[in-house]
């Protein structure tokens, strides 16, 4: 990482990011800053040498690239403090507020100013999340900085803003939905012999080795469940009991029910 960031908003998502680029080989702690207003709860990242601040204007004067990671209520007041010290010839503007659209953004900067939506989850705490990024026509221009950036932190994929609801339910609610589904597996684990952290761990690793066969062979998960589930098996018991109850329906209608309620976060 070769220039220097201001995070504004250091909250969950604000925080983990810092942590990720902290993780991140050759990342020098000086070149970021994390702003919020609680400055204390920025203890942990002033320790690990990150500069943390309550002032979000002279955290843009010291960076190239502005990340807002603040709540979509709380991004407008900032965008008007902001606006003034922001410069179309040096900063890049990337937001991961949900539900704030370029357009919006813009009619605070102006349509000179390079902006790029990005929406992450909270695994860029550990470089694995999953990043979607669209840009404004300025933005365009310069989006292999932001992917270089986001890809320090996981993968990255870039999209048209309209699927921007779609990704922040896919990538930003789908780490809760993966949560509960293994802390679903580690209880069953509990029931049958395991301790609760074995069987947390277990589930954990079995989670992830079922995504890394998809994501190293690209092919359809059903491809890998026909490998495991041999005529009359244990395995095929269980998918079709736990299929008579719900479980492709109740995650399709999940992720849906969450998609519907996007729209009232403003
Ligand atoms: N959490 C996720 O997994 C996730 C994933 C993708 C996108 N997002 C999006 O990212 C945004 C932040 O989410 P979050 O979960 O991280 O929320 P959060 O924990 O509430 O973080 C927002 C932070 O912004 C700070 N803040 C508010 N106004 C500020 C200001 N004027 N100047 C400086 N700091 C300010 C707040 O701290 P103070 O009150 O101390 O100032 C707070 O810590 C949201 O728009 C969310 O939709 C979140």
């Amino acid at each position: 990482m070769n220039t220097n960031i201001a995070i504004l908003g250091g909250g969950n998502i604000g925080s983990a990011m810092a942590e990720g680029f902290l993780e991140a080989p050759g990342t020098d702690p000086s070149r970021i800053t994390v702003t919020r207003r609680r400055i204390e709860k920025l203890q942990a990242l002033a320790d690990k040498g990150i500069s943390v601040t309550t002032d979000n204007v002279a955290a843009v004067r010291g960076a190239s690239l502005v990340i807002l990671t603040v709540r979509p209520g709380q991004v407008r007041s900032l965008l008007q403090e902001i606006a003034p010290a922001l410069e179309p010839a040096r900063h890049l503007l990337v937001s991961v507020v949900t539900n704030f659209s370029i357009a919006e953004i813009e009619g605070f900067t102006g349509g000179e100013m390079a902006v790029v939506r990005a929406m992450p989850n909270t695994a860029v705490a550990v470089r694995e999340s999953m990043t979607g990024l669209a840009a404004n026509g300025p933005g365009q221009e310069r989006i292999d900085e932001v992917q270089e950036l986001f890809d320090l932190l996981g993968r990255t994929y870039i999209m048209e803003e309209k699927l921007m609801a779609a990704a922040t339910i896919l990538n930003a609610c789908g780490i809760a939905y993966f949560l509960r589904v293994i802390r679903a597996i580690s209880q069953g684990g509990i029931q049958i012999g395991f301790h609760a952290s074995e069987a947390q761990t277990i589930a954990a690793q079995v989670a992830k080795g079922a995504a890394e066969l998809l994501l190293a062979s690209g092919i359809h998960p059903e491809e890998e469940i026909d490998k495991v589930t041999t005529p009359r098996g244990v395995t095929i018991a269980g998918l079709n009991e736990m299929e008579h109850h719900g479980l492709s329906s109740a995650l399709i209608k999940g992720i849906l029910a969450s998609y519907n309620e996007i729209e009232k976060l403003k």
